[in-house]
């Protein structure tokens, strides 16, 4: 497995794949990876020949303020996980073979990015949907995952991809969770003991809210309901809980399939975000 981080050695090396293998999927990181990312390089080794894993942590789609400078960097850790994976290709760009000097466009996807995350991290999917339109474009892959985990982004991406004639399929993979119920987040690792004890609300009160609104209950009551226990649990502030569309994520006054519920909430200094399917 190779890691190349200069756009000369990628084309190279991705000339040498091509030859060999029949397709390539592109799974796109951050780094810090765990048993969600190795979910997503699993789905992509299932459908795909060859597997490319991206890992460069994006300035752009952090915010002033946010956790760019802490977002934890493993990439030794990172590179022996894919490796026994079985991946082919780490591409962990530079900043400045992402960003060279002088760059100046902005992919901005509207609708569908804006409110939740969008909403409440200004900027932060322009920052998504300019280096995955740029990741689709330097590695040219046959399939990229991601997962539902971040269900806005994945959706954002689904967009776009359609928008810009990206032509290769996006597959969203199902979120992965701690045996309590917790989606695995590299974020997790900012919690001290008490807050992973704590944040274990987060699911559980949106399962709660999910079943009240199945069994006919009144929307808005389960809603506030279910914050004023997560703000009772350890959490400080919540940025959304709310039920959206599960397709358009249009916002859903009366409950209706597909539906989705999704959250952010604050925990100590770390924001946690989930979704999911009510049905
Ligand atoms: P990152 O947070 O590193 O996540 C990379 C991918 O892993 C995303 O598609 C995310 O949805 C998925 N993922 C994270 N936790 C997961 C879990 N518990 N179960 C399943 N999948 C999970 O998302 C990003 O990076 C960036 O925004 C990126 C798309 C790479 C663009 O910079």
């Amino acid at each position: 497995m190779q890691i190349v981080r200069q756009m000369g050695p990628l084309r190279d090396a991705l000339r040498d794949i091509r030859r060999k293998k029949s397709n390539v999927g592109l799974v796109p990181t951050m780094g810090a990876l765990h048993a969600g990312h190795m979910k997503l390089v699993e789905a992509a080794m299932e459908r795909c020949d060859g597997v490319v894993a991206s890992i460069f942590v994006n300035p752009t789609q952090f915010g002033e303020g946010e956790d760019l400078d802490a977002y934890p960097r493993q990439e030794a850790a990172d590179a022996a996980l894919l490796e026994a994976a079985g991946v082919d290709l780490i591409w962990a760009p530079t900043v400045d073979q992402i960003y060279p000097e002088g760059f100046a466009t902005n992919v901005s996807v509207s609708g569908i990015s804006t409110g939740l995350c969008g909403g409440s991290r200004p900027g932060h999917f322009d920052g998504v949907a300019t280096v995955v339109a740029k990741l689709f474009n330097q590695i040219r892959p046959d399939a990229a995952f991601f997962g539902e985990k971040d269900y806005q982004q994945l959706a954002v991406i689904k967009r776009m991809a359609s928008d810009l004639d990206f032509t290769h399929d996006i597959i969203g993979v199902p979120t992965v969770r701690d045996p309590d119920g917790l989606a695995l987040s590299s974020r997790n690792a900012y919690l001290t003991p008490e807050q992973r004890r704590q944040a274990v609300a987060l699911p559980d009160m949106m399962r709660d809210a999910a079943d009240a609104i199945v069994r006919g209950g009144d929307i808005d009551n389960i809603l506030k309901d279910a914050q004023a226990k997560l703000l009772a649990s350890g959490f400080h502030e919540i940025d959304y809980f709310e039920l959206r569309n599960a397709e358009t994520l249009e916002n859903m006054p009366i409950f209706k399939k597909p539906a989705r519920l999704l959250a952010a909430a604050h925990i100590g200094r770390t924001r946690l975000i989930d979704n999911i399917a009510v049905a």
